[in-house]
């Protein structure tokens, strides 16, 4: 599929989809701006060749109608600050008054329309609503890759009433995924963790198909550690998915893939600051204990498989980083990849804000923004928005 750098734009109307779903903290500020960081070489590329750039996206989970902290006009502000140029936010996505700004648009002006999610038609994919879209442009760019899993009108509505091209950071997402999982430089390793099996099986069976060795980690190894018949204590076990993981370790099995559980596990009463901590073996927790990290024997084994691999891919904490006790195995596997000479490739949500505190995205190949995006890539499906480009006409 073209990308923008392969079409011409000067003097064009531009709508790019980004996904500038950014976490907000208490007061309604940015807590996090990665996701507009992440979408400035795109607005940067279009605006530097003479496009009239009209900015689309959704904000938090609105059920169609207007809430005003999560009006995009804060981020408007944002990325008018780190492009040191006017964006102008509007206080709709559709309508007359949208129509009139951007017929009032010159070369190189940005616009950003408002949350696409306080209409309800988005969500639905509405038809009449992604040509209303369409009708304000003439070329319409997906950059969005954190939403591209999505099914909306945005990302697959409009791109079939225009002409569409690849986004320079859904580009850049889509490749590092896909190069991984298909070409991959061998020995080739999967650390997978976070709290349930259940969020992560699909990932589970198509990476242990690819992999070389899988390490678990994070709440989940519980269920496959009472699947191997352990004492879990107060840990969370999941049993309507215990044969699913019976299934995943066959596999592995029967692949010759290495699956290695932690050997030590730091539990704790509650998941608490605070809480009473303890490191305990991995096959002996004991009653009303919670397995809240990775042991410390465990993040020494764990670092020493990932010395020897020479490509590795990360989606879920090893613990509760969150919480400063919990977070030590989460910090040694970032640690570990970080020092890796090799590509390595964070699989976005929790895993990418773990990176991110460690202070170590900038030493990885590559940092998705993306949540359920990651994970569907992961999970080796196609992304709806992606498809939704294969099928649409290129200027
Ligand atoms: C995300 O944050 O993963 C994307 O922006 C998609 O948001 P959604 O899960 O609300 O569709």
């Amino acid at each position: 599929k073209k990308t923008v750098r392969e079409i011409d734009v000067q003097g064009k109307r531009v709508l790019v989809r980004a996904d500038f779903n950014v976490p907000l903290d208490e007061e309604g500020a940015i807590a996090d701006d990665t996701r507009i960081r992440a979408s400035l070489p795109t607005i940067r590329y279009l605006c530097e060749r003479g496009a009239r750039v009209i900015l689309c996206s959704h904000l938090d989970r609105p059920k169609g109608e207007i809430v005003e902290r999560l009006r995009l006009a804060l981020v408007a502000n944002r990325l008018s600050e780190l492009l040191d140029q006017p964006v102008v936010a509007l206080r709709d996505c559709i309508g007359p008054e949208v129509e009139s700004a951007v017929a009032a648009m010159n070369d190189g002006d940005i616009i950003l329309l408002e949350n696409l999610r306080f209409h309800s038609e988005e969500r639905a994919d509405d038809s009449p609503f992604a040509e209303r879209l369409a009708g304000l442009a003439d070329v319409y760019v997906n950059d969005a890759f954190g939403a591209s899993h999505r099914a909306h009108a945005s990302v697959v509505g409009v791109p079939q009433h225009l002409p569409a091209v690849t986004g320079l950071l859904l580009e850049r997402e889509v490749s590092a995924f896909t190069r991984i999982l298909e070409k991959p430089e061998r020995p080739f390793a999967a650390v997978i963790g976070g709290a349930k099996v259940s969020d992560k099986l699909e990932v589970l069976d198509n990476v242990i198909s690819r992999v070389n060795l899988l390490l678990i980690g994070g709440g989940m190894a519980a269920t496959f550690l009472a699947s191997r018949g352990y004492q879990t204590g107060a840990s969370r076990v999941e049993t309507d998915r215990l044969d699913d993981v019976r299934r995943i370790e066959a596999n592995a099995g029967r692949r010759g893939v290495r699956l290695i559980l932690p050997r030590d596990v730091v539990v704790a009463e509650r998941l608490e600051a605070g809480a009473p901590t303890r490191v305990v073996s991995a096959t002996e927790i004991p009653d009303g204990w919670i397995i809240a990290d990775i042991g410390p024997g465990a993040a020494d084994e764990f670092s020493r498989e990932l010395g020897n691999v020479r490509t590795v891919v990360w989606n879920g904490p090893m613990g509760v980083f969150e919480i400063p006790e919990f977070a030590e195995g989460t910090r040694r596997v970032a640690a570990a990849l970080a020092n890796l000479r090799g590509t390595t490739v964070i699989g976005g949500g929790s895993t990418t804000d773990a990176v991110q505190r460690f202070g170590l995205a900038d030493e990885m190949t590559h940092v998705s923004t993306g949540g359920g995006a990651a994970l569907t890539m992961l999970a080796g499906k196609a992304l709806p928005g992606v498809e939704a480009l294969d099928d649409a006409e290129t200027p």
